[in-house]
């Protein structure tokens, strides 16, 4: 059922790689509440995605940039003003890679270069979405901004190695940035940290599956999907959340809240 809750508003979207993307899920929901929007992500991404299926059904067109490159986003920026025809009310930043946890590379023999890529990819380049946001003036007043993040920016997860710092440099991003559009523009800017999720980013950490059940199990209310993610995105660019800002958003079940649950206790007796 859809609530137009987006209507007329106007968006960009980065990270859509397949229908598994978490970023997927936000475009179709996006689209049946009303939205207009520009997808992008990495060229070399896009060769391997699907992402022309998703921009068909949801009458998008595809902006290509590199989320690390300043000169790619200020064309991403005009672009998606010039096609959409005014300022952009939301952003979605669903953009995470490690080349060291592609690589399997252990926390404590972490290649340095790689590390840079991660917090570029993975963090700066939220920064830098904002940066030209800014300078362009491409942001209209009440807009909001969301990135997704992991709990492990908080508490360790030891597979997670440089990721984590991203996540962490990425949730503090939103809080000075978020002062700063407030201010200037009264756009809202948060992080929304969500459950393990089954996506290419996500299965890429070693040992995903147990993983995945143990968050579950740890979670009172389960894992949140994709689509859970999709609803709660679509909440936080909607009108009903204009004074929500700053925030590291948790959305996962009750996991980050709980001490042990009886599903995990069931498996310890076993
Ligand atoms: N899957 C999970 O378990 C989980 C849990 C919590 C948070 N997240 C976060 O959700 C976000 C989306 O990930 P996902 O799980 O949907 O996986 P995904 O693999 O579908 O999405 C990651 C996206 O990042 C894009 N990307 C990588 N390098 C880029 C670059 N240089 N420029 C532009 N785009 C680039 C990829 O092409 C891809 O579309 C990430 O920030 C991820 O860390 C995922």
């Amino acid at each position: 059922m859809a609530y137009n809750l987006l209507k007329g508003k106007r968006g960009i979207i980065f990270g859509a790689l397949n229908e598994n993307s978490i970023a997927w899920k936000v475009a179709e929901l996006a689209h049946t509440e009303g939205a207009k929007f520009t997808l992008t992500n990495a060229p070399l991404a896009m060769r391997m995605g699907e992402i022309n299926k998703l921009a068909e059904a949801t009458g998008s067109t595809v902006i290509p940039a590199d989320a690390t490159s300043v000169e790619e986003l200020e064309k991403l920026f005009s672009g998606s003003v010039d096609v959409l025809g005014g300022k952009i009310d939301f952003v979605l930043h669903s953009i995470g890679m490690s080349p060291n946890i592609r690589k399997g590379r252990p926390y404590g023999d972490l290649k340095y270069e790689d590390y840079m890529k991660t917090l570029d990819i993975s963090a700066l380049s939220f920064h830098k979405v904002m940066h030209v946001a800014e300078k362009q003036d491409a942001l209209n007043e009440w807009g909001s901004i969301v990135a997704l993040t992991y709990i492990a920016s908080q508490r360790n997860f030891p597979d997670y190695t440089d990721m984590a710092e991203a996540k962490a440099m990425l949730e503090s991003i939103a809080r000075s940035y978020g002062a700063r559009l407030a201010k200037s523009k009264k756009v809202r800017v948060n992080t929304i940290s969500q459950s393990p999720t089954k996506t290419t980013a996500g299965s890429g950490i070693a040992g995903f599956d147990v993983f995945f059940d143990f968050a579950d199990r740890m979670s009172p209310l389960g894992n949140a999907t994709a689509e859970d993610c999709a609803n709660y995105c679509i909440a936080m660019f909607s009108d009903f959340t204009k004074m929500v800002t700053m925030q590291n958003l948790l959305h996962d079940g009750g996991f980050s809240h709980s001490g042990i649950t009886e599903r995990m206790i069931e498996v310890m007796n076993k």
